[in-house]
């Protein structure tokens, strides 16, 4: 398949461009490359510094340790970018930024690429960072730089290209799970050093299979991430799970 009409064009501007050399060449982004979905490339920023040594940083203004990058080099790598790639937006990765989620990742699968800003050191001269179209963090934690977060970000939004992933997985997505922590997986043996694998698993009923899949799902973000719950508007299925917890708890708790 190659469909070219709706490629998509992938770059990263970083002083380490070869950090994403084993981000390109390996597993879902290399099928994502080679099945014609999308280009992928790692542009060097010290190809648009000045002089002999190419500096890309420099002291901030203020006094303070560490140091900044320059926005002259950023600007320049910005807008050769930008000509390049006509109406891909520009994602400047800072721990400042918005923070990353899913229903962001689906926005941008959307668009017709991204183009990655990835700073060093304390961070980006502020008026290099004001000319990216938004500004991304990862979590609420610090890198050292934004070329690992720009690969999260890539890698969580390259496979939600219509076709990237197979069939199976994609259709997988739109069904009962979404927002909810996945259900638990199994596959051979049928016991592992006497753990069995659940019946309902084995009894080859595809409808058992869904509702087990739906209501284990279901536990476990209520045992582990029940803030993913509280804006939940819950499908009727899902409505009479925990209706069905709740009369079992009620039952347990008037004995
Ligand atoms: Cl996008 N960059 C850096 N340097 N640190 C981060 C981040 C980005 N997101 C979380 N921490």
């Amino acid at each position: 398949m190659n469909p070219v009409s709706s490629l998509q064009h992938y770059a990263a501007l970083s002083i380490f461009p070869e950090m994403f050399d084993g981000f390109w060449s390996t597993g879902m982004v290399r099928r994502a490359i080679m099945g014609g979905f999308i280009t992928g490339r790692a542009v060097d920023l010290r190809a648009f510094a000045e002089g002999v040594h190419k500096v890309t940083d420099d002291k901030p203004y203020g006094g303070g340790c560490g140091m900044v990058m320059k926005p002259e080099p950023l600007m320049k790598g910005i807008a050769h970018l930008r000509a390049e790639m006509p109406g891909v937006p520009v994602l400047a990765m800072t721990p400042q930024g918005q923070p990353f989620t899913q229903s962001l990742a689906e926005d941008l699968a959307r668009e017709k690429g991204m183009i990655m800003v990835c700073g060093r050191y304390e961070g980006m001269d502020e008026r290099a960072c004001i000319k990216a179209d938004m500004e991304l963090s990862i979590g609420d934690y610090v890198l050292t730089g934004g070329e690992l977060a720009a690969m999260v970000v890539m890698d969580a939004v390259i496979r939600l290209i219509p076709g990237v992933l197979g069939g199976e997985e994609s259709a997988e997505k739109e069904s009962f799970s979404e927002g909810l922590i996945e259900y638990a997986h199994y596959t051979r043996p049928p016991v592992y050093e006497g753990m069995a694998v659940p019946d309902v698993l084995l009894s080859g009923n595809h409808k058992a299979i869904a509702s087990w899949r739906l209501e284990t799902s279901l536990k476990r973000t209520f045992l582990k991430r029940p803030d993913l719950l509280e804006d939940r508007s819950f499908s009727r299925e899902e409505r009479s799970i925990l209706q069905k917890w709740s009369r079992e708890i009620a039952r347990l708790a008037d004995n």
